[in-house]
């Protein structure tokens, strides 16, 4: 279960407060598929980073699994973050000097938790299921922006994390490519359990997954559930 409550982000500029999110309070449920929508900076981003532990509020709290983000210190976080957390930023933030299939092996690496050897065919195996078995050993600069974000997909889920965060996923991709990676997503959501919550500009998309929560302004003004998710996940 991932909690925020009256999560609120402000920033101080000169004299001025801007209040970046105002009191944001829900649950997501584990296993849920949530996308998180509204117009270019409502709070979208600020809201997931806080989420995932990337940032901290204001004021409010982040509850993961029973534990208070806010009590924890940054390496506690971090190392929380390295057990349980996924995240695709809007910028990929891939190494540039490291190969797609090095990248997607970093976190594995990082956390210690295979051997090499395992590292390797776990990454292979996800770089595979994201359509690019054949551009493992190509540089990110050699990648299209669609194939980078997929690399940055199969980073993010390496690790096998109980949460994966996505910042607008399907952005830099084209019709095509968009469907396969949220199909990808609804499969990894169903197979391994992942809550999934992903920001979108994409209106089809949102009513693509389980809940829709709606942002204005750093308020909350909308959360609905689309009983056709359920339905489309039975139909896998
Ligand atoms: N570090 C920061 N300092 C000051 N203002 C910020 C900072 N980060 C984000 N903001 C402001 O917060 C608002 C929401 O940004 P963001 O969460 O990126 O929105 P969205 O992802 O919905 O487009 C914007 O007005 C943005 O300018
Ligand atoms: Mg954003």
């Amino acid at each position: 279960m991932l909690v925020a409550h009256g999560l609120t982000k402000e920033y101080q500029s000169g004299t001025q407060t801007l209040v970046v999110l105002r009191d944001v309070t829900f649950k997501i449920a584990d296993g849920a598929f949530v996308s998180i929508v509204g117009p270019s900076g409502s709070g979208k981003t600020t809201l997931l980073g806080l989420l995932a532990g990337l940032d901290t509020p204001s004021r409010g709290t982040v509850t993961l699994d029973g534990v208070d983000l806010g009590s924890l210190d940054e390496d506690r976080r971090a190392k929380l973050r390295g057990e349980k957390v996924g995240f695709v930023f809007q910028s990929f933030q891939l190494i540039p000097t490291l190969t797609a299939l090095e990248n997607v092996q970093v976190p594995l690496e990082l956390s210690g938790a295979v051997p090499m050897r395992e590292a390797t065919a776990r990454a292979r195996d996800l770089l595979a299921r994201v359509g690019l078995g054949d551009r493992t050993h190509h540089f990110p600069q050699q990648l299209s922006g669609g194939e980078q974000q997929r690399v940055a997909l199969a980073r993010a889920f390496v690790n096998e994390p109980r949460v994966l965060f996505a910042d607008e996923p399907t952005g830099n991709l084209d019709g095509t490519t968009g469907e396969v990676i949220v199909e990808l997503l609804m499969q990894l959501n169903r197979e391994r359990g992942c809550t999934i919550v992903l920001v979108t500009h994409d209106a089809a998309l949102a009513a693509r997954t389980q809940r829709t929560i709606r942002l204005r302004d750093g308020i909350v003004v909308e959360d609905v559930f689309h009983p056709a998710f359920d339905a489309a996940v039975a139909s896998l």
